[in-house]
């Protein structure tokens, strides 16, 4: 005899829910020691479409309404938020067997770049930047970059439709389009078909530069494994276009590959690494090394235009440089060529740090591996539950505290220095700090470009600053990423070349 077990259809429709219910974690209570938890209204999504829209404000609401720990629920993921900056040092030194910092950066490099790194591939990374983005290496790198950018320039005025004459472009291309075509040659080489290498090379990092934006404004939602079907089918094109471009093959056939491009690769296919995954590979370190530099020399120079008083102290520190290293900018003298090694440029340098104080917004993250517990600086105690996310958001915690910055959303080019032009200290609760600034990330994790995205931004500053003059609107100063302003400039020089 069969026996039939019949379920009444509205038993197994309320089965079916409290399921559902339980898996998008609608039953989730906050446990003894765990820190506040905010699920939001709607099941699952949680707070996720407010997250979206614009983080930082939003979890300034929270932090209002919940403290500097709490827990909220996003697109079906716990995630912990810790505000307090003089707590993020035990979680940075935390093993990775309790706080993983790789799980979810992993996740990303498969979305967007479609392959799996592996902890080889990383180690490989760190190593190869410790050598040649620090040190001897970043010296060699730095005059290279100096180079390129003299030829960019050049390149720059020499193509615009009136020699000599103003030209007019937005400040963010412009500003984007020339640290990112100088570095792009710097690190990736230059083409061997000497003849017309340079012409090839620049009119080919233009391509890049337009598509590079593209696949940048897609980024977040391939991170997120969020794209619709058009974007989808962009993405597409752009992958396949540089990893075209960059492909093994093509890469290897160049000239004056960096170090940092050239060795790695080297390293990588030793260990075994395929030559599609290479060629993914370097498509990764194109992004990595271009897509936050672009956008900081940008707000360099936005500030400095906005903001005269800043203009001036920081034109006269570049012109002294220029005094102390035998050069003048004059008509027909050539474009300027310093060494960061020889020069001091205190009142740039904290220009440079307070646009990273200002503008940029890392997030940190770290899977829960297990049970892990925190002790914070003022000795509250607190446990992140395993499977969850925790959320490092340093600019909220860190670079808009008003007691370690009065006035914090004000820029100030020189609030990086005491009076007598020494470096300053930042204090938080009478507590001398030893990290007063994240925009690279902390801990095992940390960017491995940073000395070289600081020395890129000094050098393409103080050319800008030294080469070019400008005429903006300033009146209608309105910075904004995407348009910024126009403005009309001229190389100070007016090269006969
Ligand atoms: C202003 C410019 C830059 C900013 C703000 C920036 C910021 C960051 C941040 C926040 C991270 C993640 C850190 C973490 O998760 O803790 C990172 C990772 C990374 N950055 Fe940068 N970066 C910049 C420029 C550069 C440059 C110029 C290079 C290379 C030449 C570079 C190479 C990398 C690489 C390869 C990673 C991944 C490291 C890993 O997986 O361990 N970055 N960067």
């Amino acid at each position: 005899m069969r026996v039939v077990l019949w379920v009444k259809p509205q038993t197994s429709l309320l089965a079916l829910l409290l399921g559902w219910l339980y898996t998008v974690g609608a039953f989730r209570k906050r446990r003894p020691k765990e820190p506040p938890l905010d699920k939001g209204f709607i099941p699952w999504l949680g707070h996720a479409i407010k997250f979206k829209k614009n983080p930082a404000e939003f979890l300034e609401v929270m932090r209002k309404k919940h403290g500097d720990i709490f827990t909220l629920l996003v697109g079906g993921n716990y995630i912990h938020f810790l505000a307090d900056a003089d707590s993020y040092e035990p979680i940075l030194k935390e093993s990775p067997d309790k706080l993983d910092f790789d799980k979810f950066g992993s996740m990303i490099v498969l979305n967007v770049f479609a392959f799996q790194p592996t902890d080889s591939h990383h180690h490989i990374l760190k190593k190869i930047s410790k050598e040649y983005l620090r040190g001897k290496g970043l010296a060699v790198l730095n005059k290279v970059m100096m180079e390129k950018l003299k030829t960019v320039m050049l390149h720059s005025w020499d193509s615009g439709e009136h020699k000599r004459h103003w030209q007019q472009d937005g400040v963010f291309h412009f500003s984007y389009k020339t640290i990112f075509q100088a570095a792009f040659l710097a690190l990736f080489g230059t083409e061997l078909d000497k003849e017309n290498a340079k012409k090839n090379t620049l009119t080919q990092c233009g391509e890049f530069f337009g598509n590079f934006q593209k696949f940048d404004h897609l980024f977040p939602q391939m991170a997120l494994g969020i794209l619709d079907p058009q974007g989808k089918k962009d993405t597409e094109r752009l992958r396949n276009f540089f990893w075209d471009k960059l492909s093994v093959e093509k890469i290897c056939k160049k000239d004056n590959i960096s170090k940092w491009i050239a060795v790695q690769d080297q390293q990588m296919a030793e260990i075994g690494m395929t030559e599609k995954m290479r060629t993914q590979f370097m498509f990764l370190l194109l992004w990595a090394s271009q897509a936050n530099t672009g956008p900081a020399a940008f707000w360099v120079l936005v500030h400095l235009l906005k903001y005269p008083e800043a203009m001036k102290a920081v034109r006269e520190e570049v012109d002294r440089v220029l005094r102390e290293t035998g050069q003048e900018v004059n008509p027909g003298s050539p474009i300027i060529d310093v060494s960061l090694e020889t020069i001091k440029t205190p009142l740039l340098d904290s220009t440079i740090e307070e646009i990273l104080r200002l503008k940029v917004s890392p997030f940190l993250f770290r899977s829960v591996m297990q049970d892990t517990d925190l002790k914070m600086a003022d000795g509250r105690e607190y446990i992140f539950r395993k499977g969850d996310q925790l959320l490092l958001f340093p600019f909220l915690g860190l670079h808009m505290d008003p007691e370690i910055y009065p006035d914090p959303h004000t820029f100030r080019y020189d609030r990086f220095l005491n009076p007598d032009g020494t470096k300053r200290e930042f204090y938080k609760n009478g507590k001398k700090l030893k990290k007063y600034t994240m925009p690279f990330g902390g801990g095992p994790s940390i960017c491995p470009g940073r000395f070289f995205a600081v020395s890129e931004l000094k050098i393409n500053s103080t050319s800008e600053i030294a080469q070019w003059q400008w005429e903006a609107p300033l009146a209608k100063v309105v910075p904004q990423v995407k348009n910024g302003f126009r403005l009309r400039m001229d190389l100070r020089n007016e090269l006969s070349t």
